[in-house]
């Protein structure tokens, strides 16, 4: 088996709790991602899915476990993993080339002005924001503003992106063409990805595989699925293909019960959490349940 880019390997967060006592958010959790890999992560509220991006960022240290980025263990923030927040993140009194040329001055600190000009030029272009490069951040609408830190993170070609619910705060038009341009770039730069959300739609559109995490405290990994659809899904006709309401279906009974089950699920059974299981719902699955079954809609 080829190395993965980045490896989680026993990441614990622990805090301390009332009574000298200790609260352990998520335990034991184990994650390999290969290069060009989109990853998504879900799970409720407070199980550590920003906890579990903020160590892979280097922003937050674990109380046990590493994180292996090719080959080495990570010790603090790098410009090898970007992250695009939720908030856009950016700075006031700069440009949109100002933000974006500040990153990549910041990683390539010898590259002459016209060369980083040129170079942010491309990602803005990207992002379609040509014609927008001397506003300021309070001049942009926040799909705008969000779409400067997606070019600020990709114009510093990180070896991972980090992304923590990063279309959440804007209006469904926007995170749509926003979802369809990361979806783009990704696939067409290669790029690997860990992004949270708790949009099954938006898991099921841009993810190659979808981290599905159980309720906290001690949280873990309680399976990896992967996205049954085919790589040129669009989603425009994403609900046409066989597969999409089995993997729909499996992603939401985890969401609204078995993340709370999973504990009694595995009681008495070999669960590894090393190695957690790989699942491919639609493949063996059974026809869709009858009530949102696209077939009878469409024949009606
Ligand atoms: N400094 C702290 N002291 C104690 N507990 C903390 C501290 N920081 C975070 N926590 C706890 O860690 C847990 C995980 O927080 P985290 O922000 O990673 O959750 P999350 O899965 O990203 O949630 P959400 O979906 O709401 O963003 C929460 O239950 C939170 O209360
Ligand atoms: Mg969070």
């Amino acid at each position: 088996m080829t190395k993965p880019l980045i490896s989680i390997e026993a990441l614990a967060r622990r805090y301390p709790a009332p009574g000298g006592t200790e609260t352990t958010v998520f335990e034991n959790v184990w994650l390999p991602i290969a290069k060009g890999e989109f990853v998504c992560l879900i799970g409720h509220s407070g199980c550590g899915k920003t906890t579990i991006l903020n160590v892979l960022a280097g922003l937050d240290q674990p109380s046990a476990g590493v994180v292996i980025v090719d080959g080495r263990e990570i010790s603090g923030p790098s410009l090898d993993r970007a992250v695009i927040f939720q908030g856009h993140s950016l700075l006031p009194w700069m440009s949109v080339m100002g933000n974006i040329a500040f990153a990549v001055t910041s990683r390539h600190p010898d590259w002459p002005k016209d060369k980083v000009r040129a170079h942010c030029q491309k990602y803005i272009d990207v992002v379609h924001l040509t014609g927008s490069e001397h506003k300021k951040p309070a001049e942009l609408s926040g799909g705008m503003k969000q779409r400067v830190g997606i070019a600020r993170a990709l114009a510093i070609e990180p070896k991972m992106l980090l992304m923590d619910e990063p279309f959440s705060a804007l209006d469904a038009l926007t995170r749509g063409s926003l979802q369809d341009e990361v979806r783009r770039i990704c696939t067409e730069t290669e790029q690997t990805v860990f992004m949270i959300t708790h949009d099954v739609d938006e898991a099921m559109l841009l993810a190659d595989k979808i981290v599905l995490m159980t309720n906290g405290p001690g949280a873990k990994i309680a399976e990896i699925v992967e996205n049954t659809l085919p790589k040129d899904r669009r989603r425009t006709d994403i609900h046409k293909h066989d597969s999409y309401y089995a993997l729909r279906n499996h992603l939401l009974d985890f969401l609204v019960t078995r993340s709370k089950t999973f504990a009694s699920e595995i009681a008495g059974k070999s669960y590894d959490p090393r190695r957690p299981p790989l699942v491919r719902p639609g493949e063996t699955a059974a026809a869709a349940p009858p009530e949102i079954a696209p077939a009878r809609a469409a024949s009606a």
